[in-house]
């Protein structure tokens, strides 16, 4: 029914309302991307006309009702604009920042954290949000690694799907329902040097088994949207390449929904060398397979004369018209366009307590604990004196993160508050900032400046140190040092961190390390200087509490890393699921690694440590061999050997050993997390199929093939049991 519809709105529509379907603007704030070139009255005539498709950043039920009024009472057919926004990690009450939140490796909370975030949005007027973003991100440097899953494929398809979920829940047309929009559609987590919007050069095989696999697992989900990406692959930028949006996305995934650009991204193919000016670009990215144009205003500049012209067939428009009507009716939208745009559910439903102590829920899930040498944590609350040390402790708005939507500045819970929160009056709490981290304004739109040099704070630093039983010292990255555009050749700590950290280390070294980041750090250097470090990344709205839980042992840490921290800048891009090369590294020469590094990670993908322990048995499996329709069992028997309940993630990686197109030395295919008592065991098992060997073969198709196999399990990517078996 509904696509009949969609056919007679498209043989209604004049050409020029085809285009305008496919175009997207911006609403008059919240600047995502380059200023527009055109004032808001131009675009507030040409909604009116009917030119106008979408608009993002345009924001709450009235804001929306005032913007959709124009196109529903001015335009001749009347077709609903969808508003879109970038809501990455909550709407007003933030989550952590997307990589934060994968360290929990919950699924379940991480989809229940997408939820709320649609209902606060979709009670805000809007209907799309430009999330998830499932790039897989292997270099450090770039800052938007803090925006997606981490390094892995398969973690980034899993976590990308239950953020899907959540957003779109189980019907679109549910009135807290967005549409989801998988992106950056491809490479972009591949930019040469971690350097954001640069080149990318990959080839099929790394193309398809690891930069698409997430692509393709939101596809089968159902998202309702894709976003195409800024950088050009392989020679041809993404927003025009035919392969990856007409032969891959639509043709082989069959692909129904819609794909848009992502800000400017079809004009700059100009600055890509890859079209002479708007009209090409307009013909290769409609070509290309790139339905909507995100405020580039080639589409609606070039669409009407190319097809007037015959260099593009009308044909192309009309899928790409009903490609957007499709998830407008899917939306609801033909029914009330109106219905998002509603006050009252927008008061009663944003930024509320439960939606708050949500978001702690998930806080404490997403820490990870990266060393604990003689069980330095947790910390006693029958302490006399404390010390909280560091620009980022008494921060209430870094833990907001960077793509921060409608999050109200300085809102968020800080360290020191949170320590305060736990400690009540009873303990000395012993402040000190020690320095600024930033200088100046810090804003999303804007670079950030940081402090090289200023160490007065210092001397208050040491003082509270030396008169504290134990010192916390919370160093890191302000919010806006990750993020789009906050690419950083020095990962360490930034500014004068360091060196304060090595002032007050001289007068007491009893001292836990606790990081807000949105990248891995280099922490060569602080990791021999402290003996427990605590990642809490930007845990967002109740970040302080969430700390404090950990801190002093009222949540055990069960966070595991899904990046690797490398041991120095110069091991960048790291990933743990790395090919093995002809030579593999050695300690000898003439082999595949560094003369002055290890290769590994200082602390390895998968990585996290619990207030208890863990033993493994080995793994025992069901056969030898797995057959073409059949299954095989693998299990392994784990036991908290130690004093607290924890909770573990057990991992499961397979190596592929000989294949027609080479194979990591290990990648990650399930995972499983289990709550244990002490002295407790489980059992964990689990069912290896034909498909988790699957990947995309030297014929250009995802198969498995014969062959010899190894199955890993563990607690991280490094520490893991084997065992090998056969696939015929
Ligand atoms: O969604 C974003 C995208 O990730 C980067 N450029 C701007 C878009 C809209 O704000």
């Amino acid at each position: 029914v509904t696509e009949r519809k969609i056919d007679s709105i498209i043989n209604l529509m004049t050409l020029k309302e085809k285009m305008g379907q496919m175009v997207q603007y911006n609403g008059s704030f919240d600047l995502t991307g380059a200023p527009s070139e055109i004032d808001g009255n131009t675009k507030l005539q040409k909604l009116r006309a009917g030119e106008v498709g979408s608009m993002l950043n345009v924001l709450t039920a009235a804001g929306t009702r005032e913007a959709q009024e124009n196109v529903m009472k001015y335009s001749r057919l009347k077709i609903p604009l969808i508003f879109g926004y970038d809501v990455i990690h909550g709407y007003k009450t933030m989550f952590p920042v997307p990589l934060g939140e994968s360290a929990s490796w919950d699924l379940e909370a991480i989809e229940n954290g997408a939820r709320i975030a649609a209902v606060e949005t979709a009670a805000s007027g809007v209907h799309w949000t430009f999330a998830p973003m499932v790039d897989v991100s292997r270099d450090a440097r770039w800052g938007r690694i803090m925006e997606g899953g981490g390094e892995d494929p398969y973690l980034n398809s899993v976590i990308g799907v239950a953020r899907i979920k959540g957003f779109q829940g189980t019907d679109l047309s549910d009135v807290f329902s967005i549409a989801a929009c998988a992106k950056h559609f491809a490479g972009y987590g591949y930019g040469e040097g971690g350097r954001d919007y640069n080149t990318v050069n990959v080839g099929i095989s790394e193309l398809q088994n690891s930069i698409l696999m997430p692509f393709k697992a939101a596809a089968e989900a159902g998202v309702a949207t894709f976003m195409n990406s800024f950088n050009e692959i392989d020679g041809t930028p993404a927003t025009a390449s035919v392969y990856l949006q007409r032969e891959v996305l639509k043709k082989d995934w069959d692909y129904k929904g819609f794909v848009v650009s992502d800000w400017g991204s079809i004009v700059e193919m100009i600055n890509h060398g890859y079209a002479k000016d708007k009209m090409q670009a307009g013909e290769l990215a409609v070509k290309g397979g790139s339905d909507m144009d995100m405020e580039g205003l080639v589409y609606e500049e070039s669409l009407v004369p190319l097809v007037e012209n015959g260099s593009i067939d009308e044909a192309l428009l009309n899928d790409a018209v009903r490609r957007i009507l499709r998830v407008k009716f899917n939306l609801g939208l033909f029914e009330d366009p109106y219905k998002y745009s509603d006050e009252t559910r927008e008061a009663q439903n944003v930024y509320t307590e439960a939606h708050l102590e949500a978001s702690e829920d998930i806080a404490r899930k997403s820490i990870v604990l990266l060393k604990n040498e003689n069980n330095a944590l947790p910390l006693k609350t029958s302490l006399k004196s404390i010390a909280v040390i560091g620009p980022l402790a008494a921060d209430k708005d870094s833990p907001l993160g960077n793509w921060r939507a409608q999050a109200v500045p300085n809102s968020a819970v800080s360290v020191l508050e949170g320590i305060q929160n736990k400690l009540g009056a009873a303990v000395e709490i012993n402040y000190a900032k020690g320095a600024d981290l930033a200088i100046g304004e810090r804003a999303f739109i804007q670079p950030l400046k940081l402090n090289q040099t200023d160490t007065t704070g210092f001397a208050d630093a040491v003082a509270a140190a030396a008169k504290s039983e134990v010192v916390v010292m919370v160093l890191g990255e302000d919010a806006y040092q990750t993020g789009e555009a906050r690419s950083y050749t020095d990962i360490t700590l930034a500014g004068v961190q360091q060196e304060l950290l090595d002032a007050v280390h001289a007068v007491n070294e009893n001292i836990v390390l606790v990081l807000m980041n949105g990248r891995p750090l280099d922490l060569s250097k602080p990791n021999e200087q402290v003996p427990a470090i605590l990642e809490t990344w930007f845990l967002g709205s109740r970040a302080g509490n969430a700390i404090a839980d950990v801190l002093f042992g009222d949540y055990n840490p069960s966070g595991k890393l899904p990046v690797s921290f490398p041991r120095n800048v110069g091991q960048e891009p790291l990933y743990y699921n790395r090919k093995n090369t002809g030579r593999p590294s050695s300690d000898l020469i003439f082999y595949s690694g560094y003369e002055d590094s290890s290769i590994e990670a200082l602390f390895p993908f998968g990585f996290g440590l619990s207030y208890t322990s863990f033993e493994y048995s080995d793994i025992s499996l069901g056969a030898e061999t797995l057959n073409a329709d059949g299954t095989l069992t693998a299990s392994v028997s784990v036991t908290n050997t130690g004093d607290v309940a924890g909770k573990e993630t057990v991992q499961l990686y397979i190596r592929d050993l000989f294949a027609s197109k080479t194979r990591p030395i290990k990648e990650l295919r399930d995972f499983k997390q289990i709550e244990l008592e002490p002295g407790e065991s489980k059992t964990v098992t689990f069912v290896i199929t034909p498909k988790t060997l699957e990947f995309y073969s030297a014929n250009n198709i995802w198969e498995t093939e014969p062959g010899d196999f190894e199955v890993m399990i563990g607690t991280n990517s490094m520490d893991l049991k084997k065992a090998a078996f056969s696939y015929e």
